[in-house]
């Protein structure tokens, strides 16, 4: 597989090419990942969840999403790999730039973080200093405690609203990705069709333009609970190459996800 990048998935975008990304956080499941030609790895603050078996993300540090970071690149040298800035690591621009170093040198290509409007000069403020900032709006896994659960955004006409601005406002702000999680696919269509830069959904419906999913609930494997959104390629393909190459497909096809597989 040839390098990927930002580029790639913009072209991507314009051709209406949809592509597939998953989290990792070892060298042996990314080199999987990469032999059945995943093109953007994340290495996600799930693993809070479904390597620590906490109930939500909080407790992850820069530590830890620097040392699976690490080991993802040796197993992907390739793919378009993305790190989640964990719960208050950027809290203000400063904290976002110190924060944000150890990622890009543990072999990340952008940065992930939740937010709104609000993150708008911590994101040029990234940006200028050379690190890519793919946002993450809808369901924020690190705001639960302020919605007192995991709910699906954006349902009402006002939320809606707000979650449209929000994404022009970081794309303008200098973000180079977004990840559109848990919002009614109506909306996640809108926002896909308002900005040029590539939108990954997740419980999002299937008009973003690429699809993310948590490699665990991918493979029918986490401890709690799969989301309704999510498929157990696993079960459906009995093999784990075949099951990452079937998602791959499946996503470029617009088959996945269904109508089973979306929330509104
Ligand atoms: O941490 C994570 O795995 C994520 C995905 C759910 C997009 O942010």
């Amino acid at each position: 597989m040839k390098p990927i990048t930002i580029n790639d998935l913009r072209k991507w975008k314009t051709q209406g090419h949809k592509f597939a990304s998953v989290t990792a956080y070892d060298a042996s499941f990314a080199q999987l990942f990469e032999s059945q030609a995943m093109p953007v790895i994340l290495v996600g603050d799930s693993l809070g969840m479904v390597l620590h078996g906490q109930n939500d993300t909080l407790s992850v540090s820069i530590e830890h999403i620097a040392y699976h970071t690490r080991a993802v690149r040796k197993g992907s040298p390739n793919c378009l790999l993305m790190a989640d800035m964990p719960f208050m690591s950027y809290a203000t621009p400063q904290d976002a730039c110190q924060n944000a170093a150890p990622l890009m040198q543990a072999g990340a290509n952008m940065v992930k973080m939740e937010g709104g409007a609000w993150l708008a000069e911590t994101i040029t403020t990234l940006t200028q200093r050379s690190v890519p900032v793919c946002a993450h709006l809808g369901l924020l896994p690190q705001s639960v405690n302020i919605y007192g659960g995991y709910k699906v955004q954006g349902k009402e006409q006002e939320q809606a609203e707000r979650l449209l601005n929000d994404a022009l406002a970081l794309e303008k702000a200098g973000a180079q990705m977004l990840v559109l999680e848990c919002v009614p696919a109506s909306l996640a269509a809108t926002i896909t069709q308002a900005l040029t830069i590539p939108v990954i959904g997740i419980g999002a419906g299937s008009h973003t333009d690429g699809q993310i999913l948590v490699m665990h609930d991918m493979f029918g494997i986490s401890a709690n609970y799969i989301p309704k959104f999510s498929k157990n390629y696993l079960a459906v393909s009995g093999d784990m190459r075949k099951a990452v190459a079937q998602y791959i497909d499946e996503v470029a096809q617009g088959i996945f996800p269904d109508a089973e597989h979306t929330l509104a």
